[in-house]
């Protein structure tokens, strides 16, 4: 097994305090989340050493499973996942158990035979009384969900403490996520309540604050006076999948925009906190949102939805053409936004906000684009705006930080060529893939940190930005759709969005 103490002090960290023994207990844990994300990352903690001891799992969902056949399951998805052999697998299942179960039943049924489960478990290997509920389930469960653990006596404790995490979408407007939060805290309170961005556990979204706030080049000159612009790209090559329920009623702006691209933009645009914690820094990100223009969604915004066309050398159908997709469907699956955040540190830098289905390819990026030099006393490399300096963070593919600068070319004359400074983490680290955000998330939820999760009003404030975009869309969707190709980059309107204001998308 990796040795989490010895990995962690080789980057110059002490030992990681590890969580109270304690059960997860999982809702939805046959589902899709829970086989790609939970139970692995859970895995990958324990191979790291990094769960407390005594832990144990257990899962609820409606499948006529036992705790064998859950074990046996989930050792089918396991053996897609690297892991720290079979011995030590044997040794973790055993740590994980499962009630069948309906979330709309009586607090006197399945929810009583969870209850006796957690005691029976926290008897047998001497847990103390400490709970963390994972909420693996459709949003509209949450509050029948909560509602009857409270109903079965199961949210309090004399001696432990009780935990929820709750995944996005959280509402689909500002008005559904106060509801859903007054619901939520009816039972819980903000300290007990860890609300899901995956994109905050990501190592390269970390390391961007590190990068800005651990080194003291680049924080001087992170502002109006050397920034020309910020560009935010969030781009897939994926279409909707089987999942077109759910995305004709939610669309790009409330899947991806309301919450992972503002939280990038958050992260890049914020004030130093004065501490990594979760206080100053949910404090630092509202400020952002606070600061931000309102969004004029005929002038700043430009919405698409994909056609037919080629990924990969593949045909793929258009959106309107995907399985259980209304053919009058004006649902976006494409946006470009240009953001003004109206404060001393970037009054007049754009943030150019983009993200779609059915792009070119799978990349995600924030690229800061610098000033050109006030005088350049050489000959210029291109009139196109490019010959300048750029910090790239890529999130993916290859995972790392680019900063590109000008260099002379070798030789008699003297000409000027972009050159890169790298640092990629499997090259530096030597790890040929990233742990998933999951990981440290239920660690840290474990823990009790909430520094990489939501905060109620982060939520309200985001969806108060995109709520009045997405009613006018709604009201008058005045673009006809589709209007771009699979496998382009959106439609020819973003490319417009940005050369108005002589500029031009850096991801291409
Ligand atoms: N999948 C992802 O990659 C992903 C990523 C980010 C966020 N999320 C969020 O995570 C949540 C779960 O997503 P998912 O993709 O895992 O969903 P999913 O595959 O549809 O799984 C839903 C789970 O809920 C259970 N379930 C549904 N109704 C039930 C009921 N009445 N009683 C008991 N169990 C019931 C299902 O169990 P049975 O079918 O066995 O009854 C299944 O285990 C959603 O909020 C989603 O937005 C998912």
């Amino acid at each position: 097994m990796e040795d989490g103490y010895v990995e962690t002090k080789k980057s110059g960290m002490s030992k990681p305090q590890l969580p109270d023994p304690c059960i997860v207990v999982i809702f939805g844990v046959s589902g899709d989340l829970t086989h790609r994300e939970l139970i692995p990352s859970l895995y990958a903690l324990n191979c790291k050493n990094l769960l407390p001891t005594p832990f144990a799992i257990i899962g609820f969902a409606r499948r006529d499973w036992n705790d064998d056949t859950f074990r046996q399951e989930m050792n089918a998805t396991m053996k897609t996942v690297n892991d720290c052999g079979v011995e030590e697998w044997e040794r973790f299942s055993q740590k994980m158990f499962y009630v069948k179960g309906n979330f709309n039943d009586d607090p006197s049924l399945s929810y009583k035979d969870l209850a006796k489960k957690i005691e029976i478990v926290r008897s047998k290997m001497n847990i103390p009384d400490n709970v963390l509920f994972h909420l693996a389930t459709s949003p509209s469960d949450y509050g029948t969900i909560i509602k009857t653990l409270e109903a079965a006596s199961l949210t309090k404790s004399q001696t432990g403490w009780r935990r929820v995490i709750i995944e996005k979408p959280f509402g689909r407007d500002e008005t559904s996520a106060r509801e859903l939060d007054k619901d939520i805290h009816k039972v819980f309170n903000e300290e007990q309540i860890f609300r899901v961005d995956h994109y905050l556990g990501k190592e390269t979204v970390q390391n961007m604050l590190v990068f800005r706030f651990a080194n003291p080049g680049f924080e001087p000159i992170w502002n109006r006076n050397y920034i020309d612009n910020v560009q935010i790209t969030v781009a897939e090559d994926l279409g909707i999948g089987t999942r077109a329920n759910f995305y004709e009623k939610t669309g790009i702006l409330r899947d991806m925009v309301q919450n992972h691209l503002l939280q990038l933009l958050c992260i890049t645009a914020l004030e130093p906190p004065v501490k990594f914690e979760a206080g100053a820094l949910r404090a630092e990100t509202v400020k952002v949102l606070n600061s931000i223009c309102k969004i004029d969604l005929l002038k700043h915004v430009v919405l698409g939805q994909y056609d037919e066309g080629e990924i990969n050398g593949e045909k793929v159908l258009s959106y309107k053409n995907e399985k259980n997709v209304n053919k009058s469907s004006t649902t976006p699956t494409f946006a470009a936004l240009r953001i003004k955040i109206d404060n001393w540190r970037w009054a007049d830098v754009p943030f150019y906000l983009r993200t779609g289905k059915r792009l070119k390819s799978k990349q995600t990026e924030v690229t800061i684009q610098f000033k050109p030099t006030p005088h350049l006393m050489f000959p210029k490399v291109s009139n196109d705006g490019l010959d300048t300096n750029f910090l790239r963070f890529q999130l993916q593919p290859n995972e790392g930080i680019f900063y590109t600068f000008m260099a002379k070319q070798p030789g008699a004359e003297l000409r000027l060529q972009p050159v890169n400074l790298n640092f990629q983490y499997n090259t530096t680290f030597g790890i040929s893939e990233l742990p998933s955000s999951y990981q440290w998330l239920l660690f840290d939820a474990m823990k009790g940190d909430q520094t990489l999760f939501l905060h109620a009003d982060w939520i309200y404030k985001a969806w108060n930005i995109i709520d009045p975009v997405i009613e006018k869309w709604e009201a008058d969707p005045w673009i006809k759709v589709p209007n771009y190709y699979s496998g382009s980059w959106g439609p020819k309107d973003a490319e417009i969005l940005l050369q108005v204001e002589g500029r031009q998308w850096n991801v291409t």
